[in-house]
């Protein structure tokens, strides 16, 4: 751990490295706490380096320097200076010369899980963004590519060495218990792709012929006994090769594709070349074991994943402050696979979801950053939504600006220009200037401009002329000390709908500038205005709906996605109306109004049950946060939103009961889109059922968990009983542990089921939880499944007036901080919102805060994101 003032980095400082690595040999000696490791690199001058006979200055942390060597002779201490974080050798020979380091480090008392580290017994690494400089001295950074081949010595209880590329040697070493393994890989990468394992695995193995003719061998390791998991990840593996040959004629590159499950690790999962590691829970899939949620996950990820071979390893990025490069681009690319796997327009409307749940709040408050930040303490803490998210949408609203076509052969001439290269945002968007022919320097600003864009509409319609005038704005909100936004250049799909429901116009409009106007012609009626179809830019929208015209496009908008979101409005505009007290005696009318227009499409037999259960879907609290600006109440926005949901729920009651019947199935349990969606609706009307009270729930919660064949009924009960605080919820939960207490990823939903449980009180019991036998912090999955799930997932739990929910988040980070403080970094995140509540809240908030920043040691990570929480 750090103790100096954390270093700002700043984009405008890039400068390439004096010198390269062609190649390098790293042999790996595993040890628990003793590991050796040697690295013999090529290096040479750079030539488009400007600095000329400069040092040579290599990252390396948490590592114990053993030699140094240059064309084989041993350097002396002399030679080089080292500190915590730099090797530098102060007189590197002018010409190409061999350079070999060796080191030593203790994956055993790795806990920060970055780096060479033990799970379960198993050796395991995980290099991006900056963790290889606790392997070796090296340039860490993404624009230095090697080849590498890798020799791995581990004991024969370790019969499965794994590293990128092709294997090229396996053996016994003579005379002791151990054996060894050597990997080649041809293709050129940065050390982030780097990765290696070894351990007592299981596999489950298939085969691929690519378009090419390649025959790709694929295997899956996991912990022995879960074998039998693999089949679902494997099938996606599969779909996604065969997928990205044919939508972007992207053909795999080795003889082999591994991938590696294992139970400790921080994020979802890593792109290593060849050698992608997966937290487990995004790879281990039964019927009994694994949700519908699960296996779409599972699903997306491992594409996700997949796809990053062309577009993150075999084009990478020049800097980290490129990372939307490659994240937003291959979430845009998983996100279409998934649109052709399962149904288009569900999918768009769960990734806007994702979007307003987890971007917005995020863009709207003092972690705000642009996809494409200038500056950053921790390049860890910008695995963001923005990131991710907000980099697809940019992605596709190059498609949707410039069409399928050229986006494609965009697509494709990045793809020839830039193969082998590590890359920027700006040549990405070059391709596409180039393959359109229209200019994009006005759109490249939603890279580099932070903030949700506002966009106001208003609409006048001429009777006389025909004609429909529409006057939009656009503005994003400043926070304090911020310059002037710039009006951005923004795709909008629209469309005019008449009295009758019938489409006048449908098309789309560029706003480019902060005020314009756009007339539309022959309008043979007042229309109802449908815009930012298929959320074709993501923006809020501010504009005066009436609840008749919302009504209408619920029952009519031809685009499947503004009629679910007129039901998203017209649900918000209602959760506000009773935060505010407004006309409290015409409320319940207004709630039943929207219930009887959803009973239409409920009963519809042309739409998907998916499709359904999002209508019955609502925005949850930070959504609403925005709109209320400042001094939150938290009680009463909660009481507002379960006086919304348990209303409507009551007018619903008899169509709910109705699905809940008609979806009761007999069917062997299929993970695809036709089963999923028919359990989505169902468990969505039985949750909705349960806010009403309605007398039939309990019996059938109680069946549910008792009959059930599959995680989905059984955990789709338990989290109705537990969230809605039923009173059957702690019998649900015995149950639940008693027949699950051996499987790690069914005690986390165990212990996320109970982290959601709402309650002002909930802060106590999750503090007693952490007590249990099965908590530990040093597991990520399992301390997100309590604890994030308590700070994100459970509004009046976390925001409680007493405060407690906030200290028990603080006491978390700060101990979590001392082990992993990518974790601790991850849940700090969760106080990002707190300036928008009430002064009690407020102060409460900001006293943790200050308490957090006051802890000794405290990470880069950590402090980066609480310094920036407090000063905003
Ligand atoms: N590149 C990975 C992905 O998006 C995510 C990732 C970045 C990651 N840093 C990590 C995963 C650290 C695990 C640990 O697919
Ligand atoms: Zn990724």
């Amino acid at each position: 751990m750090r103790t100096e003032t954390p270093k700002t980095i700043f984009l405008k400082d890039y400068k390439p490295t004096p010198y390269l690595v062609d190649s390098v040999k790293l042999t790996f000696r595993l040890h628990d706490t003793e590991t050796l490791v040697r690295a013999e690199m090529r290096m040479k001058p750079n030539k488009a380096s400007k600095t000329k006979s400069a040092a040579l200055e290599l990252d390396g942390e948490m590592i114990k320097l053993l030699s140094v060597a240059i064309n084989g002779e041993l350097l002396s201490t002399g030679d080089y200076d080292l500190n915590e974080r730099k090797l530098v050798i102060r007189k590197p020979p002018a010409k190409a010369f061999t350079l070999a380091i060796e080191t030593q480090c203790d994956p055993a008392g790795n806990t920060a899980l970055s780096g060479l580290y033990m799970s379960n017994g198993m050796f395991c690494t995980q290099c991006e963004a900056e963790g290889f400089r606790r392997i070796t001295y090296f340039y860490d950074r993404p624009d230095v590519l090697a080849k590498y081949h890798v020799r791995i010595e581990a004991p024969k209880r370790l019969p499965v060495l794994l590293s990128n590329g092709n294997p090229a040697a396996s053996g016994e070493i003579a005379g002791t218990d151990r054996h060894f393994a050597e990997w080649d890989d041809p293709h050129p990468k940065p050390s982030y792709l780097f990765a290696l394992v070894a351990g007592d695995l299981a596999s489950v193995h298939d085969r691929f012929t690519t378009s090419e003719g390649r025959e790709v061998g694929l295997g899956i390791y996991v912990e022995k006994g879960k074998e039998s998991r693999c089949a679902w990840a494997m099938q996606s593996l599969k779909a996604s090769m065969r997928w990205d040959e044919k939508v972007f004629k992207r053909a795999y590159d080795l003889d082999v594709f591994n991938i590696v499950a294992v139970s400790d690790f921080n994020m979802g999962a890593m792109e290593n070349k060849g050698l992608n590691i997966f937290n487990d829970k995004y790879v281990l899939a039964l019927p009994e074991t694994a949700t519908d949620t699960d296996f779409q996950l599972i699903e997306a990820i491992i594409a996700h994943e997949y796809f990053h071979n062309w577009t993150g390893n075999r084009i990478t990025c020049r800097d980290w402050f490129q990372l939307c490069l490659k994240e937003g681009l291959t979430v845009f690319r998983d996100q279409e696979f998934t649109a052709d796997m399962r149904s288009r327009d569900v999918k768009r409307i769960d990734d806007v979801q994702d979007v307003r749940a987890r971007q917005f709040p995020e863009d709207f408050g003092p972690l705000q950053h642009p996809p494409r930040p200038s500056s950053y303490i921790e390049i860890n803490n910008f695995y963001t939504s923005t990131v991710y998210e907000k980099g697809a949408e940019v992605c596709r609203m190059i498609l949707t600006l410039i069409g399928a076509k050229a986006f494609d052969k965009g697509m494709q001439l990045y793809f020839k220009r830039h193969d082998g290269e590590a890359a920027t945002v700006e040549q990405f968007v070059a391709c596409f200037e180039a393959a359109s022919g229209r200019k994009l320097k006005q759109f490249f600003r939603w890279y580099e401009q932070a903030g949700t864009p506002q966009v106001a509409a208003s609409g006048v319609y001429n009777a006389k002329a025909k004609t429909y005038t529409l006057t939009l704005t656009q503005s994003v909100k400043r926070l304090k000390g911020q310059k002037p936004k710039q009006p951005l250049h923004m795709p909008l799909a629209l469309g005019l709908i008449g009295p009758d429901g019938k489409a006048l116009y449908n098309g789309m409009v560029e706003l480019t500038k902060a005020v314009q106007v756009f007339t539309f012609k022959n309008i043979a009626a007042k229309p109802v205005l449908s815009l930012n179809r298929n959320f074709s830019a993501p923006v809020v929208l501010k504009r005066r709906a009436s609840e008749k015209d919302l009504l209408l496009q619920l029952a009519h908008d031809s685009d499947s996605f503004n009629r679910w979101e007129a039901g998203q409005e017209l649900a918000q505009k209602l959760m506000l109306e009773r935060y505010h007290g407004k006309e409290a005696n015409k409320w319940p009318q207004k709630v039943e109004a929207l219930a009887e227009a959803l009973r239409q499409p409920l009963a519809d037999p042309h739409l998907d049950d998916a499709y359904k259960a999002k209508l019955l879907e609502f925005p949850g609290f930070e959504q609403l946060l925005p709109a209320l600006v400042k001094d939150v109440d938290p009680a009463r926005l909660n009481a507002a939103h379960t006086d919304f949901i348990s209303t409507l729920a009551q007018s619903l009651e008899s169509s709910l009961r109705e699905i809940y019947q008609s979806t009761e199935s007999t069917a062997a349990y299929l993970p695809d889109d036709a089963q999923s969606g028919q359990r989505a609706l169902r468990y969505q009307a039985l949750g909705l059922a349960s806010q009403a009270k309605a007398p039939w729930v309990d019996a059938s919660l109680i069946k549910e968990s008792i009959s059930a064949t599959n995680m989905t009924a059984e955990y789709g009960a338990l989290r109705i009983a537990t969230r809605f605080e039923n009173p059957l919820a702690e019998d649900l939960l015995a149950r639940f542990y008693q027949s699950h207490s051996a499987d790690p990823l069914l005690i986390d939903k165990w212990f996320a089921a109970q982290a959601t449980t709402p309650g002002e009180n909930s802060a106590a019991r999750v503090r007693a939880l952490m007590s249990h036998k099965d908590f530990t912090v040093k597991t990520p999955n399992r301390v997100y499944a309590l604890l994030r799930n308590f700070i994100g997932a459970n509004f009046n739990g976390f925001h409680a007036p007493s405060g407690e929910g906030y200290r028990l988040a603080a006491d978390v980070i700060i101990a979590i901080d001392a082990i992993n403080p990518q974790v601790a970094s991850r849940l700090a995140t969760g106080f990002r919102t707190w300036r928008m509540f009430d002064v009690n809240n407020r102060q409460k908030a900001q006293g943790e805060l200050q308490r957090i920043l006051a802890a000794k040691p405290l990470s880069p990570d950590v402090f980066e994101i609480i310094s920036r929480t407090l000063k905003a």
